[in-house]
């Protein structure tokens, strides 16, 4: 910050650091720790002093004040989960830099640095920022930040640009909501506007996807198009694959970062390669980035965080603007990240005589999305009767096929990893293969059944459940009177184009996760043995 230094008193840094990690903690809630600079001893060696503390941060801030150590603060280091090489680097590596190797210097000024791994941590602080590099390392002294290289080679760019950050400190504050999960499945009207802001022309009916106009050339000329992810990335590519493949006119293989690696997938200079990422930093993601990158594919990412490592390295990208994401089960990113690749295979099918009409509608459906989203969460309320009565189950299906299949496999991943609860997405053409054994009048099971070209193929799953006595609880349209005939329960949602109908679909999933989370007695925002950025394979 530029403003004029008034500098803080212990006390200050203290709260300013715990609070910084606190603001952190969604990314890993482990164990916190900070290292105090402490008192000079008789040789005049400085002695630095580490608490550490399993757990979460008011952990560790009821351990500070319980060893009186606020009182001797001088200066603090605080990270939360691994300094990575940190160790290797201060012992051996450190000594190669030299003056010559200095890149950068910030301003002469008096002003106040924050170092930081995520800027949610300094947003309350300032918004300009720099992002650093890998093998950067950035040193403050007398009041100048300096940045230095490892080990420069010619190839290294030796500036770094101070950037402004649009991110505001409400975005990453819970504001009325009892956990960022729910606060943020209640942005999605605001957050999927967001996505398609300056880039969607519904008058014209034309796309514009910024970063990547100069590459669509290439891109059009591709053999294939490979979307890769984890988790609920990957499901953002399951559930946009088909209308990529008709929008395109091109193969699409959908991929798991981890099981891309592992087989050595083939990839050529004439494929283009998606890397779909919230965090932009998950390791396996990354990873097969680098892989992609060595064979000479054509990299594209689309990630909801600016400066992120796969925003830096892919060749373009969209960034999905759904604002900070904090809580671990991913919400909102899901469904931007849904429309933006939507918004890809529209501005990719731009000249396609054929596909105008189809184009037309898809766009239609994308304006009237915000109010449709705003209708289906109205639905909160019978979501949460719903929960009532299913939270003492030990598991729970979610079945359904075609555009909706992604669906089932993002609702059951979010009730898993937020209830604990045992839940498992099916796609409803493969129930005679085997899921239909689990099927009695016991289990629970959600069917998604739309008004689309599966429907009547879904008809026949519901009526093989209903014959083994289960008792379906459906997600169908508001139109749809013959599914609720056969249903114990349904949930009605708005009707909007086939492919879009999952972005609907999947909100009461969401919706459902979260109460039966809560009714469980869970903490929402920190599910056992998971973190928000998996930076490690
Ligand atoms: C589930 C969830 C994870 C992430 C996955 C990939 O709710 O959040 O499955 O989707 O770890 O993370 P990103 O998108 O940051 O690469």
């Amino acid at each position: 910050t530029k403003k004029k230094l008034v500098p803080r008193t212990r006390k200050e840094i203290f709260e300013t650091l715990i609070k910084g990690l606190q603001r952190l903690e969604y990314r890993g809630y482990d164990s916190a720790g900070v290292a105090i600079d402490g008192n000079n001893n008789e040789d005049k060696e400085r002695f630095i002093k580490l608490v550490k503390k399993r757990g979460k941060v008011k952990a560790l801030e009821e351990e500070l004040y319980s060893r009186c150590l606020v009182l001797h603060l001088k200066c603090l280091i605080s990270s939360i989960g691994n300094i990575e090489n940190m160790k290797n680097m201060c012992n051996s590596r450190m000594k190669r830099l030299d003056s010559s190797t200095c890149l950068h210097a910030v301003g002469d000024k008096a002003v106040e640095f924050f170092f930081a791994s995520d800027a949610s941590a300094i947003i309350e602080h300032t918004n300009r920022v720099i992002f650093l590099e890998d093998d950067d390392i950035a040193a403050v002294t007398d009041g100048k930040l300096s940045i230095h290289r490892l080990e420069r080679s010619a190839s290294d760019d030796p500036s770094r640009v101070i950037q402004t950050l649009q991110m505001e400190l409400q975005q990453i504050m819970k504001g009325n909501f009892s956990a960022f999960m729910q606060k943020e499945i209640f942005e999605q009207p605001e957050s999927v506007v967001n996505t398609m802001r300056g880039r969607v022309n519904f008058e014209n009916s034309t796309v514009l996807l910024g970063g990547l106009k100069d590459h669509l050339k290439e891109i059009r000329r591709c053999r294939r198009l490979i979307i890769i992810g984890c988790g609920t990335s990957y499901h953002a590519a399951v559930a946009t694959r088909q209308v990529l493949e008709e929008l395109t006119e091109l193969p699409v293989m959908v991929e798991l970062a981890s099981d891309f690696l592992d087989r050595n997938t083939p990839v050529f200079r004439d494929d283009v390669c998606f890397f779909i990422s919230q965090s932009g930093e998950t390791a396996d993601t990354l990873m097969a980035l680098r892989y992609c990158k060595e064979r000479r594919a054509l990299t594209v990412g689309i990630t909801n965080t600016v400066g992120s490592s796969i925003s830096r390295e892919t060749d373009c990208g969209v960034h999905i603007n759904a604002g900070p994401e904090i809580g671990v089960a991913s919400t909102k990113a899901y469904t931007s990240q849904f429309v933006s690749l939507v918004m890809f295979g529209l501005m990719m099918s731009e000249d396609r005589i054929s596909l105008q009409k189809r184009r037309r509608e898809i766009i239609s459906g994308l304006k009237s999305l915000p109010e449709m989203i705003k209708e289906v969460l109205s639905l909160d309320e019978k979501i949460h009767d719903l929960a009532l009565e299913l939270y003492k189950q030990r598991s729970l299906l979610v079945m359904g096929r075609g555009y909706n299949y992604a669906t089932c496999l993002e609702g059951a991943l979010k009730i898993k990893e937020i209830t604990y609860m045992h839940s498992e997405g099916i796609l409803a053409g493969e129930l005679k293969h085997g899921p239909l054994a689990l099927i009695d009048k016991q289990m629970p099971v959600i069917m998604v059944i739309m008004k689309d070209p599966c429907f009547t193929k879904c008809q026949n799953a519901l009526q093989q459940v209903t014959a083994r006595q289960g008792r379906p609880i459906i997600l169908c349209s508001k139109e749809d009177t013959e599914s609720s005939k056969f249903a114990y329960k349904t949930i009605e949602l708005p009707h909007t184009v086939d492919c879009l109908q999952g972005i609907l679909s999947v909100i009461p999933l969401q919706l459902l996760s979260f109460h039966l989370a809560v009714l469980r007695g869970y903490d929402v925002d920190f599910p056992r043995n998971l973190a928000k950025s998996v930076t490690v394979e």
